[in-house]
């Protein structure tokens, strides 16, 4: 899981959500696949009228500015941007994504929520992925970005007041074995810190494990 802050400054999130009030929406089961359908309860942005297009590609190239994406996520094809809406105790229950997206067969090998709305402004609403290690809770700043495996067990909680914007989407990337990427990404993050002449314990430790997880690729014993 990886987070991108600022993908969309504070005047960006105004000017979006300005838009998204004047969109068309519609029901969220539209979108989602057979499975999903069942438990998905939310609004969309019409991804078919041309101001929620315009909105889309304004954030597509927002998305693509920030310095870590590509190093993160190697993308190699994006989806469309979904922009949802939750209030009034509407709620994404738990589901998993499909792998293959739409007539262009997108293999979704990552999947990302940049929160349009600031967590304080609503109640409920986390995104929760499920893990063997527990579930991690993920409700950020309006304009930040989370990265996860869109194989993962997922779900939006109920959101109890308030409303919640988001802008979600899917990657196909150019790796796409995860364990793989986040060793790119860790030489990627060690090499901008040596670069910047910080030799220290983080640059170290992102090196320690980039060489310990290429050994448990490649040893044998
Ligand atoms: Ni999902």
């Amino acid at each position: 899981m990886i987070l991108l802050e600022g993908v969309l400054a504070a005047e960006d999130v105004a000017r979006v959500r300005r838009d998204l009030d004047a969109a068309p929406w519609i029901d969220g089961k539209t979108t989602a696949g057979p499975a999903a359908r069942e438990v998905k309860q939310n609004r969309q942005a019409a991804g078919d009228d041309p101001l929620v297009q315009a909105i889309e590609k304004f954030v597509l190239e927002a998305i693509h500015r920030h310095p870590l994406f590509s190093v993160a996520a190697r993308p190699r094809r994006l989806s469309r941007l979904l922009f949802s809406s939750y209030e009034g105790g509407e709620t994404y229950g738990l589901h998993t994504d499909d792998a293959l997206m739409g007539a262009a067969l997108l293999r979704s090998d990552l999947a990302f929520t940049l929160f349009l709305t600031d967590p304080e402004t609503y109640e409920g609403g986390a995104l929760t992925v499920t893990s063997p290690l527990g579930d991690q809770a993920i409700k950020l700043a309006a304009g930040d970005m989370v990265l996860y495996p869109a194989g993962s067990i997922h779900a939006v909680a109920p959101v109890t007041s308030g409303r919640r914007l988001a802008c979600v989407g899917w990657i196909q990337s150019t790796v796409r074995d995860a364990a793989q990427r986040e060793l790119l990404f860790d030489l990627a993050n060690a090499r901008a810190l040596f670069a910047r002449g910080e030799v220290n314990r983080e640059s170290l430790l992102l090196l320690d494990r980039a060489q310990s997880n290429l050994l448990r690729m490649w040893a044998e014993t």
